[in-house]
């Protein structure tokens, strides 16, 4: 077995599935948080530009429904152009979330997407019944990542090429 083969096969190369939603797209900042992924070393293997229909965005957010927020949430994505991407990298998932910051971006810390692009609270949000605009979505965990590249792309939008960093992932 060759090295790639092996540590494909160790599971920690992992794929996981980003969205930047509209509050995102429509402040112009999808190049700012594509660079800081790209710059980072991980591997961006789907990228494309989607306007969602509501059954489409219940689906994603469907393990919420039931939830105060999962109406407006659902409402804030539909018809809306949002990115969506897959990004490859060693425990991409958590690198991502960490990047990504908490939930409230006025809990977020500065140097994460969230908390250096926002600063909403929850309880702001919930008072004036706004949906809370925190540009990003990451997935959770392995499962919620397998799932969600399923519904956003078809295998064959995934491209697969070799970066420069690879030589240091993989070896020489
Ligand atoms: S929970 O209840 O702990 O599972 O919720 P959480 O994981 O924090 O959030 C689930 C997704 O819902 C979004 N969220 C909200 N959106 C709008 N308004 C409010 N008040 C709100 N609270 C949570 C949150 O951003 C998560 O969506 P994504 O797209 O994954 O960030």
């Amino acid at each position: 077995m060759g090295k790639e083969e092996e540590i494909r096969k160790s599971g920690m190369i992992e794929r996981t599935l980003v969205l930047l939603k509209p509050d995102a797209v429509e402040r112009g900042l999808s190049g700012e948080i594509i660079k800081r992924f790209e710059q980072r070393g991980l591997k961006i293997i789907g990228l494309k530009m989607v306007v969602p229909k509501r059954e489409f965005v219940e689906k994603h957010y469907e393990a919420h429904r039931g939830k105060s927020f999962f109406k407006p949430l659902v409402e804030f994505l539909t018809n809306k152009p949002v990115v969506a991407m897959v990004i490859e990298g060693i425990h991409a998932i958590e690198i991502v979330r960490k990047m990504v910051g908490p939930t409230q971006p006025s809990e977020a810390p500065p140097g994460t997407i969230r908390g250096d692009f926002s600063h909403v609270s929850g309880a702001y949000a919930d008072k004036f019944q706004f949906v809370v605009k925190n540009l990003i979505h990451a997935s959770g965990n392995k499962e919620e990542a397998e799932k969600e590249i399923a519904l956003w792309f078809k295998p064959e939008e995934l491209c697969e090429y070799k970066r420069v960093e690879d030589v240091h992932i993989f070896g020489w």
